[in-house]
């Protein structure tokens, strides 16, 4: 049995658990949801039991039931790496740990680190630590324009679009680019997706960024400049909006193969 953590945010229109169950179902896999707002996780009955988590509320009661289920269960994708990737500065940290390239990024509570660094860059994004779908992001080009702390801040990196790398079982299966007006291309901020090839660039940063934060599937954010691709953020619980690949039918392959591994 596959039990199935839905996205919270799914509709009747955009249902991305409903996509993937449907493959499931076609290929004859059980699976049943599983609702973290009914279970504890201290008297859940599942053992040995795969659980995808195909989106998460952003809450320490969601992450907390989830590591616990882990601890007897196969969670996919690790609580662990949904953590990391649900924080934009531990994602950093691993990307520069592991040789991968990103915009110059600084954390800091202390005001005049964050002044010297905006000036250092002329333009910088402000990110929240845990923000998703673009919430929060804005551009600084002015001291007073900070705000209060502590900061997660950005090189700002000129450009009209960014890309979306799908990345499952540690092979770029898709990508899509994104591009708007604005500063954010996120399609939840009006950006309007289109599939795009992989190239082997890009195959190589998001590969790479997905070991980095040891995750089974993720959207790797790129940006693109003169010298290449950077890399903006991995996430967790990604959406695969736009994207040509047929990426409900290759999870649910995915996630049946990690199935049969268990039982073998
Ligand atoms: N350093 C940067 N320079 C220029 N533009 C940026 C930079 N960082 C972010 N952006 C723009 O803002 C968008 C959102 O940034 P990012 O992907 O880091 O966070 P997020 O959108 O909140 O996360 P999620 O993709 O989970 O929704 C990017 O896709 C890009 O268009
Ligand atoms: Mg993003």
């Amino acid at each position: 049995m596959i039990h199935i953590v839905p996205k919270p945010t799914d509709t009747p229109d955009d249902n991305s658990t409903g996509a993937v169950i449907r493959e499931l179902e076609r290929a004859d896999a059980r699976c049943r949801v599983l609702d973290l707002g009914v279970i504890d996780p201290l008297n859940s009955g599942l053992e040995n039991e795969l659980v995808w988590v195909c989106g998460i509320r952003q809450d320490g009661h969601q992450f907390e039931t989830l590591s616990v289920l882990s601890l007897h269960n196969q969670v996919i994708n690790t609580p662990e790496s949904i953590v990391t990737c649900a924080s934009k500065v531990m994602t950093s940290a691993l990307l520069l740990r592991n040789g991968i390239r990103t915009p110059e990024t600084a954390y800091m509570r202390s005001e005049t680190q964050a002044r010297e660094f905006l000036l250092r860059h002329g333009k910088v994004v402000y990110k929240p630590l845990y923000g998703f779908d673009g919430n929060g992001i804005r551009l600084v080009e002015k001291p007073d324009d900070l705000g209060p702390g502590p900061w997660y801040l950005q090189e700002y990196v000129p450009n009209d679009r960014d890309f979306r790398v799908f990345v499952l079982g540690g092979e770029a299966v898709g990508a899509i680019t994104r591009v708007s007006e604005g500063l954010m291309h996120n399609i939840h901020q009006g950006g309007i997706g289109t599939a795009v090839p992989i190239d082997e660039e890009m195959r190589a940063i998001a590969e790479a960024s997905a070991s980095a934060v040891g995750i089974d599937y993720c959207g790797v954010d790129l940006l693109r400049d003169r010298e290449g691709y950077t890399v903006l953020e991995v996430n967790g619980t990604p959406n695969w909006h736009c994207m040509a690949a047929p990426i409900p039918k290759l999870l649910a392959a995915y996630l049946i193969e990690r199935r049969r591994e268990m039982r073998a």
